[in-house]
């Protein structure tokens, strides 16, 4: 059969609140037009993220009544741990309220004055947790990478060229290189098996460690099944215990690639560093058999990465988003390509080029998206990463709208419905005004600023 259908019934369904375009634009004024400031009640299709928004399966729901909350050496906290070691063999996995909290964790160790973390891309949060210590947080990307109509299959890789020059500098000031998989800043982009072991080799060769940002783990081993030399016969867990296995610890935000709502972990091999991150997690999150989470967080999150790594669901969650890509590339316009594991990217940029970017084009568009069809997404651009730390204003090197897909939560025809509102769009996107901000508080601006259009 040609069609992919989606590889689940249905057993439990949320009503979405129907609106008017008259009342979308009230209510989007009423937000002073910030995505972030709108209620869910009154979106029609959500795709701000697609973190801690995953359907949760008839099975893990049942795992939650089997969750043991006591405070020491629960069962909840084995199950957790044995499902994490079976793709992901770390000596130390330690658990927290979601993927930020290791990160803070593993650079109050790792970071501080003079320290560099090379990366492929850094996810925001990272980014603002090495920083945040005082080390540097570098990216270190291949070229093709921040090319949208490139269409090479690994445009998440490390530059290892690169990333051999930086280490040869800089080797002493380095207490890790990370690998962010898939790499989300970058259009859900796969990392190749062959880059994350020639990462490793090169953090190894100079003593230093490799960690890998986790999160869309799932996904990625699944572009590596398809495009990979070498790895179309293989199992998706095959897959992803390799690419755990030459790395010394990861960073995970269980809200994404294993189907929760809430949840994280940091895991490592080194046993001095495990001890200073339990130390720190203590003060922090909680006592190390449940960290920040509850005991059937624990179990919900065990049974999640069991029903992850499943190839239907991969190949029905990744094909989603080529459709809609096909559909709209064909209608003309720009999207990033290839399509993302989590994600359609739409190159705002280009397509409301009479915007300039420092009058927003990627907020227009998001704007756009949610008055036309009831659709809330988020700009990844100039409003995100244009104020500079002296205060200037300068354009992001990309104005890019993510229309990020929740697991397991809309269907074939919500796809559909997404093309129909960019072909409604075609006909006055060249009409969308510019905005100006009103109103900013100092550092993340996007998730609270007010903004007024001009004109
Ligand atoms: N790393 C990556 C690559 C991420 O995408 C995220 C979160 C985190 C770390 C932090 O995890 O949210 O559990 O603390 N990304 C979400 C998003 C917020 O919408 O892309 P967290």
């Amino acid at each position: 059969m040609k069609t992919i259908i989606e590889p689940f019934r249905i057993k439990s369904v949320e009503p979405i609140r129907f609106t008017t375009r008259p009342e979308r634009e009230r209510l989007l004024k009423a937000a002073d037009w910030n995505t972030f400031r709108l209620l869910s009640d009154d979106v029609l299709i959500d795709l701000l993220t697609d973190s801690g928004t995953s359907a949760m399966s008839s099975a893990q729901w049942g795992a939650i009544m089997n969750g043991d909350e006591s405070y020491a050496g629960s069962p909840s906290f084995a199950r957790f741990e044995a499902a994490v070691r079976e793709l992901a063999d770390f000596t130390h996995i330690i658990p927290t309220h979601q993927g930020r909290a290791a990160e803070a964790i593993l650079f109050s160790i790792l970071g501080g004055a003079g320290r560099k973390i090379p990366s492929n891309t850094h996810f925001d949060t990272t980014r603002g947790n090495i920083e945040n210590t005082g080390a540097e947080a570098i990216d270190l990307l291949v070229a093709e990478g921040l090319d949208p109509n490139d269409l090479s299959d690994f445009k998440g890789n490390i530059d290892l060229d690169r990333l051999e020059a930086f280490m040869n500098e800089n080797a002493a000031d380095v207490p890790c290189v990370m690998i962010t998989v898939t790499n989300n800043a970058g259009g859900g982009q796969p990392v190749s098996l062959a880059n994350i072991r020639a990462a490793a080799d090169i953090a190894h060769a100079h003593d230093t460690l490799l960690i890998i940002d986790a999160c869309r783990f799932a996904e990625n081993a699944y572009f590596i099944k398809q495009r990979e030399e070498g790895q179309a016969d293989r199992s998706i867990t095959d897959i992803v215990r390799d690419m755990f296995a030459v790395a010394d610890g990861m960073t995970m935000s269980a809200k994404k690639d294993a189907l929760v709502n809430i949840g994280g972990w940091l895991a490592l091999n080194d046993d001095d560093l495990a001890v200073q991150a339990r130390n720190r997690l203590i003060m922090t999150e909680g006592f190390p058999t449940y960290g920040g989470l509850a005991g059937r967080d624990l179990e919900a999150i065990a049974q999640g990465l069991k029903e992850v790594v499943d190839e239907d669901y991969l190949r029905y969650r990744v094909r989603t988003n080529e459709y809609i890509v096909e559909r709209l590339d064909k209608m003309g316009v720009p999207v990033l390509k290839p399509a993302g594991g989590h994600a359609v990217f739409i190159d705002a940029r280009t397509w409301l080029s009479h915007i300039p970017p420092l009058e927003y084009p990627g907020h227009s568009l998001a704007c756009a998206l949610y008055e036309v069809g009831g659709i809330r997404t988020s700009e990844i651009g100039t409003v995100m990463f244009g104020r500079q730390p002296d205060g200037s204003e300068k354009p992001a090197a990309m104005d890019l709208v993510r229309l990020a897909m929740p697991r397991r939560v809309y269907t074939q025809s919500h796809a559909d419905y997404i093309v129909e509102v960019f072909e409604e769009l075609l006909g006055e996107i060249g009409q969308r005004p510019g905005f100006k901000i009103v109103e900013e508080p100092p550092a993340m601006r996007h998730f609270t600023a007010k903004f007024a259009p001009l004109s």
